[in-house]
């Protein structure tokens, strides 16, 4: 992609540079924030197995673009993305529990039961998930009131009005036929809850925070891209590559759940995963900020292979 600047100088952004960088910040920030100062146990363990061992990091990289955009500071960012990539790797360690996804392979590895026990899995989760409130509170030189809003969204994004809800309607769906607005429901809570949750999180860091057309404007765009990675996970559950995604293809056909591709067959399911791609693009075009990285990431959320 290449940018034009004021003074007309170009410069190429690339996005593969930069998702590269945001998750080796990330990454170091996890790694030193679960360096629980604690005796070892098979808890903590978990915790960091469940957190450290790969992952896309789509969630920090939309709370960095985000916050970057508007100007915020990157070592707030750091507690804001920490924490709600700690609340989406327990949702995955207890997505794959016997009781609900049922799953053995997660970025490439034993999930989290397998490779310890369902019990440690259960209690690494639910650690993983207070974790994420008390490093939010611990971001330096932010408001008491930004602090309050982090958590305050993130719980919301994460509870019974959010990734909680979408997890427990996805499961009594299976084996059923629901209507396309019951499936959108699904992912727009169990999935794109914590993704704008991310852009949330990022303008609240930001000197922004608190400008209601702004923060409408996002919410807009992450709506669409939060649905949108959802219909790709379906699209790849079909025809990904075990190999490549990290994850055993055909879950979703085997557990028979509502997926869009079920819903509105594979073609179907690709040109909602484009309309979607379209509405989000077109939110970006109205904001006058610096969107080249969520551009990136939008084309990323659709044509991933992983
Ligand atoms: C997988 O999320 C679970 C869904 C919400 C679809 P990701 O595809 O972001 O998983 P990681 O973090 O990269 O492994
Ligand atoms: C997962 O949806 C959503 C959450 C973990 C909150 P899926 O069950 O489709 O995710 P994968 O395909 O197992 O990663
Ligand atoms: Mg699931
Ligand atoms: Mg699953
Ligand atoms: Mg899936």
């Amino acid at each position: 992609m290449i940018i034009k600047l004021k003074n007309n100088k170009k410069i190429m952004y690339q996005f593969s540079q930069d998702l590269q960088q945001v998750q080796e910040r990330i990454n170091a920030f996890l790694a030193q924030q679960l360096n629980l100062n604690t005796a070892p146990s098979p808890l903590i363990e978990a915790m960091r197995y469940g957190v450290l061992l790969g992952g896309k990091r789509i969630r920090p990289f939309l709370v960095y673009a985000t916050g970057r955009m508007l100007g915020a500071d990157l070592i707030q960012l750091d507690y804001a993305a920490a924490g709600l990539e700690a609340i989406h790797a327990y949702s995955l360690i207890h997505d794959d529990l016997p009781a609900m996804d049922n799953d053995s392979l997660r970025r490439g590895q034993p999930t989290c039961h397998i490779a310890f026990d369902e019990a440690t899995a259960i209690l690494a989760g639910d650690a993983l998930q207070a974790f994420a409130f008390e490093i939010l509170t611990q971001a330096p030189a932010l408001s008491a009131e930004q602090k309050l809003a982090l958590v305050s969204t993130l719980a919301q994004a994460s509870g019974a009005k959010g990734m909680c809800l979408g997890q427990s309607l996805d499961l009594i769906s299976e084996q059923k036929q629901i209507s396309l607005a019951e499936l959108e429901q699904i992912h727009r809570n169990k999935t794109g809850a914590l993704l704008t949750a991310a852009l949330q999180l990022g303008f609240i860091c930001s000197p922004h925070f608190g400008d209601k057309t702004l923060a409408q404007q996002l919410q807009r765009y992450s709506r669409a891209i939060g649905l949108a990675f959802q219909v790709q996970d379906d699209i790849l559950d079909i025809e990904g590559e075990s190999e490549v995604l990290g994850k055993t293809v055909g879950s979703d056909l085997m557990a028979d759940k509502s997926t869009y591709p079920k819903l509105l067959g594979l073609d179907g399911a690709k040109q909602k995963a484009q309309e979607l791609y379209r509405e989000a693009i077109s939110t970006l075009d109205e904001l006058p900020f610096d969107t080249q990285a969520l551009r990136a990431i939008t084309e990323f959320v659709v044509n991933r292979k992983s």
